[in-house]
């Protein structure tokens, strides 16, 4: 029997300002802060119902009954809602993304930040917007981000209670299109949480922790000032830092494809003619272009014809992690 159902929807994110290493793993609390835009066109829908009937969690993850790490990964989120709740029935649980899973689009920010909105309402947990962004960080970092709307930012806070994402300005404050340049499908090799760890084997690892103070100000200012330049240029210097701790970490990872870099190449020459666009690049081969809407539709058009580019997902800026009526099941 069901004793609680919730629907949430949450936005993917894209970082400007990039979370890589933690300096407590079990707890998520990153080595930096970061800052991001919620995605409306990447979105996860997900169902919670606790049922006392259920021997242990049911998951679904886009239509597949999630096994092994995946499904152990949900039912751990679970656990700390249940405890929160005073709750020992499991769940079933029913996720749905409208994106690829695992190839750099941040699958587990929207994943995580659903799932704990759904899971709290369902479990009648009531909790700030702060709790609730603390809440989904530990179920993934980036997930933080997506709890808040529009334009966040994480602080990396001194525990976990101070540890959560919080809005610097409404999807509406700025009217940006990010465009994803898909040109792999495939799961990544490695993810997230085991690069994480990796970060502090790389000797530039605290070189860029030392910058990244002035760099998020100065992304900060730009971002208020709706300053694209300002800001293009420091993304770009933060995710390439971030990619060269990965790919001198040990063991190093590579997440670029050949497609990676003739992106980039294209994109300073349409920036060299006057079209304003700057990239940023999560843990996979897939890039981020950034720019004001007027100029998407361009965008869009000259990225599309690039060889190696699979599809092409455009996204204004998205809201907040919402409950929602109609649910998955
Ligand atoms: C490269 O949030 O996916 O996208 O906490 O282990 O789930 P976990 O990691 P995750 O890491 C995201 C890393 C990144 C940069 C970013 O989103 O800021």
């Amino acid at each position: 029997m069901e004793i609680g159902k919730a629907t949430a929807v949450a936005c993917s994110n894209v970082p400007f300002i990039k979370y890589w290493g933690n300096r407590d793993n079990a707890l998520r609390l990153p080595a930096n802060s970061s800052l991001s835009m919620n995605l409306a066109g990447l979105v996860t829908k997900t169902t919670v119902a606790f049922d006392q009937h259920l021997e242990r969690d049911e998951v679904v993850i886009d239509g597949e009954p999630a096994k092994g790490a995946a499904r152990a990964r949900v039912s751990t989120h679970m656990d700390l809602i249940r405890h929160q709740a005073g709750l020992r029935a499991a769940a079933r649980v029913i996720s749905h993304s409208n994106f690829p899973a695992g190839t750099g689009i941040a699958s587990s920010a929207s994943a995580f930040a659903a799932l704990t909105v759904a899971a709290c309402a369902a479990a009648g947990l009531h909790r700030t917007e702060a709790e609730l962004s603390a809440l989904a960080r530990r179920g993934s970092g980036s997930a933080c981000r997506s709890v808040p709307g529009g334009y966040t930012e994480w602080l990396m806070g001194q525990g976990n209670a101070t540890s959560f994402a919080r809005s610097l300005a409404p999807p509406a404050y700025w009217d940006l299109r990010d465009i994803v340049a898909v040109v792999s499908r495939e799961h990544k090799a490695v993810g997230s949480s085991s690069g994480h760890s990796l970060a502090v084997s790389s000797p530039l690892h605290a070189a860029r922790l030392l910058i990244i103070p002035a760099l998020l100000t100065a992304c900060k200012r730009a971002l208020l000032a709706r300053d694209l330049e300002a800001m293009g240029v420091i993304m770009e210097q933060d995710a390439v830092m971030m990619h060269a701790v990965m790919m001198t970490s040990r063991p190093p990872l590579y997440y670029w494809a050949p497609a990676t870099l003739a992106i980039i190449h294209a994109l300073q020459s349409w920036r060299a003619d006057g079209l304003p666009v700057y990239f940023t690049i999560d843990a996979g081969p897939n890039v981020h272009l950034l720019c004001e809407a007027d100029n998407a539709a361009e965008v869009r058009t000259r990225v599309q014809a690039l060889p190696g580019v699979l599809d092409v997902l455009v996204s204004p800026p998205g809201g907040p992690a919402q409950l929602a009526e109609d649910h998955l099941f």
